[in-house]
Parts: C-alpha cells; sequence; structure tokens
C-alpha cells in the first residue's frame, strides 16, 4: 500500500485526491493546505468527495489559518514525513520549488509535480503512455500539463504506428477554468508570440525524438482547449488505420461530429449525460471526421478537458515510481477504477 499525501487541494489537487482513494493499490494518507476555502471544506464535508481524510496544514501560517477557520487540522504536514510514501505537489507553479527544497528533498520524500512547474524541478517529464518506464524508481517526477499530455499521448499512438517525421501543432487554448472568474480574456483571442509555443518543447521533454513545433492562442471559453495537428509520417496508412490507432488507445476517445458531439460544448453536455463527476473528460477527444490523410500527411483536431486529463497520469507516476506495477496493468488498474474504456 502505497501512501499518499496531496498537497495543494485545488481544480487539480482534489481530483487526484479523489483518484487516489480509488486505487486498491494505495492509500490517501491525507490532504494539505494552507487556507480554509469553501472547495476545501466542501471536499471534507459529509457530501464531498474527501470526507474523511485527515487534514495537515503545509505550513505554519497555513495551520494558523485553518485552526482559526474552525477547521480540524492534525498538524503540519512535515510532522508526518516518517509516515508518508510520496507527496503529489498540485500547489501552484512556484510554490512546488519552494516544498521541493523546503520538505521534500530534506526529508528524503519522494513527490510528484505538476506542468505548471519547471522542467527542471524533476529528472522526468512523465506521460503514462509515451515514457512510463523513464519514472520508474524515481524521486521526482512532473506530469506534464494538460496541453503536453494531450499531445504526447495522441503523437504517441500515432508515432507507434506510423512513425512521424515531423509534426505541426495549432493550439487554442481555454482562458480559464470554470472557477478562474479573475481569468481572460473576455472578448479577445491572444496569441502567444514566442514562435513556437512553450507546448513543442515541452513534448519534447517527453518524447525526446519529435519534431514538433507548436502555435498557440487563447480564447474566451472555460471547458476544453483545442489543438488542430498536422503530422508528416514516415509511412502511407489509410484513415481507417489511423482511427484504428487511435480507439485501440484506451485515453483517446474517437468521438463523431455527425452524431452531435461538433463542438467543445456538446462534448461538455455528453460528459454531464453520462453522468460524469463534475463534466470531467479524463479522455482527449480527436473528431473523427478531421481525421484525413494525404499522401502521408496525417491531419487531425482533438480536444482536451484541461481539468481532468492529467489526473490518471499522476495515478501511473505514483506506480511507476514505486515500480509496483508494470505500464500496462498501472494503466488498465487507473482506468478500470475511474471508468475510463
Ligand atoms: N487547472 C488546470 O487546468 C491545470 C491543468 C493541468 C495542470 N495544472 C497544473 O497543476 C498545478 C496546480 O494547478 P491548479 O489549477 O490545481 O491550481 P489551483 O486550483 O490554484 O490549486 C492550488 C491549491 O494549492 C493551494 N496552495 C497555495 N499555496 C500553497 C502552499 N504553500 N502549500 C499548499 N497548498 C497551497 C491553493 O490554495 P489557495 O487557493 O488558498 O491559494 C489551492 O488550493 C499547477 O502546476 C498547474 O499548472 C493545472
Amino acid at each position: 500500500m502505497v501512501k499518499v499525501v496531496v498537497n495543494g487541494i485545488g481544480t487539480i489537487g482534489k481530483r487526484v485526491a479523489e483518484a487516489v482513494r480509488k486505487q486498491e493499490d494505495m492509500q490517501l494518507y491525507g490532504i494539505a493546505d494552507v487556507s480554509p476555502s469553501g472547495q476545501l471544506k466542501d471536499e471534507l464535508s459529509e457530501e464531498g468527495g474527501l470526507h474523511g481524510t485527515p487534514l495537515y496544514a503545509s505550513n505554519q501560517d497555513g495551520l494558523e489559518n485553518l485552526s482559526d477557520a474552525g477547521m480540524h487540522v492534525e498538524g503540519l504536514l512535515e510532522e508526518e514525513v516518517d509516515e508518508i510514501d510520496v507527496v503529489v505537489d498540485c500547489t501552484p507553479s512556484g510554490v512546488d520549488q519552494m516544498n521541493k527544497e523546503n520538505l521534500y528533498e530534506p526529508n528524503n520524500i519522494k513527490a510528484i509535480f505538476e506542468g505548471g512547474a519547471d522542467s527542471e524541478i524533476a529528472p522526468v517529464s512523465f506521460n503514462a503512455d509515451a515514457n512510463y518506464d523513464e519514472a520508474r524508481g524515481e524521486d521526482f517526477v512532473r506530469v506534464v500539463s494538460c496541453n503536453t499530455t494531450s499531445l504526447s499521448r495522441t503523437m504517441d499512438a500515432v508515432e507507434s504506428s506510423f512513425e512521424i517525421e515531423k509534426a505541426t501543432a495549432n493550439l487554442v487554448r481555454r482562458g480559464g477554468d470554470i472557477p478562474q472568474d479573475s481569468r481572460g480574456p473576455i472578448n479577445s483571442t491572444i496569441p502567444v508570440t514566442e514562435v513556437p509555443s512553450h507546448h513543442g518543447p515541452d513534448v519534447q521533454e517527453v518524447m525526446p525524438d519529435l519534431d514538433i513545433k507548436t502555435l498557440a492562442v487563447k480564447v474566451p471559453t472555460t471547458y476544453g482547449h483545442v489543438h488542430m495537428v498536422t503530422a508528416e509520417l514516415e509511412s502511407n496508412p489509410s484513415e481507417e488505420d489511423v482511427k484504428a490507432a487511435f480507439r485501440e488507445q484506451p485515453r483517446v476517445e474517437v468521438l463523431s461530429a455527425g452524431e452531435g458531439y461538433d463542438s467543445t460544448a456538446k462534448i461538455h453536455e455528453k460528459m454531464r449525460d453520462l453522468g460524469r463527476k463534475r463534466s470531467d473528460m479524463q479522455e482527449a477527444a480527436v473528431w473523427e471526421e478531421t481525421i484525413t490523410v494525404e499522401d502521408g500527411t496525417l491531419y487531425w483536431i482533438h480536444m482536451v478537458h484541461q481539468e481532468a486529463i492529467v489526473v490518471p497520469e499522476n495515478i501511473d507516476a505514483i506506480r511507476a515510481m514505486f515500480e509496483t506495477e508494470d505500464q500496462e496493468t498501472s494503466i488498465e488498474m487507473t482506468n478500470d477504477s475511474m471508468g475510463i474504456e
């Protein structure tokens, strides 16, 4: 049983903590945070997904904040280091690095960081499909961002069947998550003026041999990024071959615009209809009609639910770091526990 603490119970942390609770080979030892947000209280309430989970304060100020608000706090996270096997650090970018230096490294605790952390924070930038084995036995692993996860997953499916010579991805990114009401734009499209955008080099942290360039803009939506991809292949598969390769990858869903899923909003509604908690979609969704091959060049468009896609990757990263299961078994266990088919 791997004993896990999730530090930072925000958009990603609450989902990862709930996913850890579903694993038969992991124990959610506790969660940690610094402020008594309504979100944290809801999660721990009787109706919440983390009800009954011990709460720790991530630092001394946090202990005061949480206690002053009347929350039941077990104590400081650093007092538990001898009991914990791994911390999944879902704190904001910058805090993760401080936690590594002040808490995890000095106490020899393994830690997983998220996509907002600098790639230098860990020797491995992780995607379960593309490079599971590289995280085996590591003390620090960074699960890459939502954009990089979807690109790595889809690229890995194409690369392993048809070999990619060169790829370009154009990213249309959501302005903010649903609760991030202070982010924008409200009425604009904002290009990343650095070309390539940082997403291409980030995919190369996972797949170093992949020749990929990315361009990105940000738009006023809250559910899902959209990526338009062009890949020059070493081979010349049929469109059916490519669809089959995507369908074989359980974390890639092939959806048909013709069946009514012709926008991110319609796919959002599908997740609501299916009763997915928070309308989460852990899979990358490729629009079937966009899968086109012409003279060895493959085109497709997919969408990514930014708040959910990295959650199963965190679970697989834990198994890789503790070398408890091989890649295929871990992915299957995680998928089964989370209803990913
Ligand atoms: N949101 C996404 O769509 C998304 C997708 C993929 C990856 N990521 C990455 O995941 C990481 C977390 O992002 P997020 O969106 O989940 O952030 P978030 O919603 O802001 O959650 C961060 C949580 O950490 C808490 N926190 C702040 N300082 C802390 C400290 N010193 N110790 C412990 N907890 C602390 C925050 O509390 P307060 O709110 O009180 O400050 C909040 O509960 C980032 O690296 C991000 O880039 C995010």
